[in-house]
């Protein structure tokens, strides 16, 4: 007996509910299990119509060669740096992405790592873990700083850096952005340097998108300017910001603390960073609740059904 033909590839494992809600809805080639991806994709290459991805699987330039029926590529996921967007284009293939419905979670967790890092909550919460509270060889714990009334500094004012921008309002700060187009409509004060608006932020929070256009866009330099009474926080994508430059400003006192949800070469965190009380430490935690992961994968079913349906994707990367 023939088992009918996948039309569609899923490149990379999602989650179990996923995974089994694709299985049972279509015939998916679950490109992972096999060794040798290009003789699985070459053996599927005449019915495969749609790509199922994620922001951290990606879609290459092979696998969109590979797939000459290519029609859509459907990511799971706000970012979209691993996906060949240019190999896409040039062939007419639809790519959607998961965005607005992780806005708020991201966000949140910006605030929690502008919190944690400002009032110290990591190593306080070491400190009582460890018995250390009204033990009798330590002092007091040490004092943090305020964060209501502050000067906030956003790089990239897109629906994640508005809404962080939002929260800020909550806190009473003054708000400023960076962004490679000003937003004239927005309520806060476009800055056009980067260096300047880092020399003036008390904290500075990179929520611009990943990929070549903003590699290392936070530099040694920004970095210095934001200065050793600064904290940078950054839950967009580690390679924008120079980790080494990081590392050592941290390391020289140069800059005052850092919260960090992303990192340039993940799951790797520079050993350095681990001995230092001054950061924040999360493993790539933005979009992950449970409802907003649910609204994510509803949200890449969506577009899958939408592109069956009537040949368009709801959520493209691009009009
Ligand atoms: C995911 C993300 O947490 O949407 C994105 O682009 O970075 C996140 O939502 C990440 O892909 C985890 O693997």
């Amino acid at each position: 007996m023939n088992a009918t033909p996948p039309t569609i590839v899923q490149i990379g494992p999602l989650s179990d509910r996923m995974n089994q809600e694709l299985s049972s809805r279509h015939q998916i080639l679950q490109l992972w299990r096999h060794p040798d991806r290009a003789a699985a994709l070459a053996a599927h290459a005449d019915t495969i119509r749609i790509a199922v991805t994620s922001a951290t699987h990606g879609c290459d330039a092979a696998t969109i060669g590979a797939l000459p029926g290519l029609q859509a590529v459907c990511s799971w996921g706000v970012g979209y740096e691993k996906l060949d967007i240019e190999a896409a284009r040039a062939r007419g293939v639809q790519v959607s992405n998961t965005p607005d419905v992780l806005n708020d979670c991201v966000a949140d967790l910006a605030w929690a790592l502008i919190l944690a890092t400002a009032r110290r909550v990591g190593q306080a919460e070491r400190y009582v873990r460890a018995g250390r509270w009204g033990g009798t060889h330590d002092g007091t714990f040490p004092l943090g700083s305020r964060v209501s009334g502050k000067r906030l500094g956003i790089l990239g004012l897109g629906r994640i850096g508005a809404a962080i921008a939002r929260r800020g309002a909550g806190f009473d700060m003054d708000i400023r952005y960076h962004n490679r187009n000003p937003k004239p409509e927005s309520a806060w004060q476009h800055e056009p340097s980067l260096k300047a608006l880092a020399e003036w932020a008390d904290f500075l929070v990179v929520a611009c998108v990943g990929g070549p256009s903003t590699h290392h866009l936070v530099s040694a330099e920004v970095i210095r300017a934001l200065g050793a009474k600064g904290t940078l926080v950054n839950i967009s994508r580690g390679p924008v910001v120079d980790e080494k430059a990081l590392v050592q400003a941290l390391q020289e006192g140069a800059l005052g603390a850092a919260g960090l949800d992303v990192f340039e070469h993940e799951p790797h965190v520079p050993p350095a960073l681990l001995e230092m009380d001054n950061v924040v430490l999360i493993p790539h935690q933005g979009s992950a609740t449970v409802e907003t992961r649910r609204a994510m994968e509803d949200l890449v079913l969506q577009n899958l059904d939408a592109f069956l349906r009537t040949g368009r994707v709801l959520t493209p990367v691009w009009e």
